[in-house]
């Protein structure tokens, strides 16, 4: 098991907000273990609550969080498939949309409205404890 923090491995990129805010967090803390990540909840106030979203670099990976429900998060690719612009998260209508051509996908990363025609990929997470755990 090795450790280190979001100012090796990872720093905040924003949150749910496309990318106008570019926030670097060097004391948030991250532990792997092989392909595993564990982000301690403490430290990403915006995934406390259900419908809060970020996204991450995590050992070179961007790397989208959606608190989904009370219990589960999730972990997409946010890079669109169409033309490589950012997704976000809409938790009004509990979809990730992109802004540059209007492409759509849903939470397991289908499409569910083009251009794009090419799934994001999905990466598996939990919420354990106090922490997310996501495998890359
Ligand atoms: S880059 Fe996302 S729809 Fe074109």
């Amino acid at each position: 098991m090795s450790s280190s923090t979001f100012g090796r491995r990872g720093f905040l990129l924003g949150s749910g907000l496309g990318l106008g805010t570019l926030l670097v967090l060097p004391t948030v803390s991250s532990r792997a273990e092989g392909g595993k990540v564990a982000i301690p909840l403490a430290k990403l106030e915006v995934l406390k609550s259900v419908g809060g979203s970020v996204v991450l670099k995590l050992k070179g990976k961007l790397v989208l969080l959606v608190r989904d429900s009370a219990t589960s998060v999730r972990a997409l690719d946010p890079v669109c498939t169409h033309r490589e612009c950012l997704v976000a998260y809409n938790p009004g209508e509990n979809k990730l949309k992109c802004p540059c051509h209007g492409s759509q996908f849903d939470l397991n990363g289908r499409v569910v409205h083009g251009p794009a025609s090419r799934p994001l990929a999905n990466y598996a997470a939990e919420l354990a404890g106090e922490q997310i755990i996501v495998t890359l």
